[in-house]
């Protein structure tokens, strides 16, 4: 009897290989607790209304992008952190004055997805500073 062999699907966030619809990005997000989520949003958005409108994971976003609240705090994964157009210094303002900053920091509402930004990898960080109260 033969037996064929069937590749192992991979079930992991975001394998290195991005493949998303047409007009749409693959976002990775590892949320506060660990878990691991992948979802699509439409290029010309934010990463901010992305997790939190279209993914609806938790992210407060306070002030909708207006970058006075520190909210939509998270953390890249390096190699994003690089591709990335860089911070200007209102946003590290705001970092500055964040919880837990790392070295690489963003403010999610300041990240317009891209096209080239497919497989972007993020993940929301434990807590977060309200800067508006
Ligand atoms: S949503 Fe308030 S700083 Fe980004």
């Amino acid at each position: 009897m033969f037996r064929l062999a069937v590749p192992r699907l991979a079930a992991l966030c975001c394998a290195r290989r991005a493949y998303s619809t047409p007009g749409k990005v693959k976002v990775c997000v590892t949320t506060q607790d660990g878990t691991q989520a992948e979802f699509e949003a439409p290029v010309g958005v934010n990463l901010m209304t992305a997790v939190r409108d279209v993914a609806q994971l938790e992210m407060q976003g306070a002030c909708d992008g207006c970058m006075v609240c520190g909210t939509c705090h998270v953390y890249l994964s390096k190699a994003w952190y690089e591709k990335v157009p860089e911070a200007d210094d209102d946003e590290l303002d705001i970092l500055d004055k964040s919880l837990e900053v790392q070295d690489t920091s963003r403010l999610a509402c300041q990240i317009n997805l891209t096209s080239d930004m497919d497989g972007i990898e993020v993940t929301l960080p434990k807590k977060v500073a309200n800067l508006m109260m």
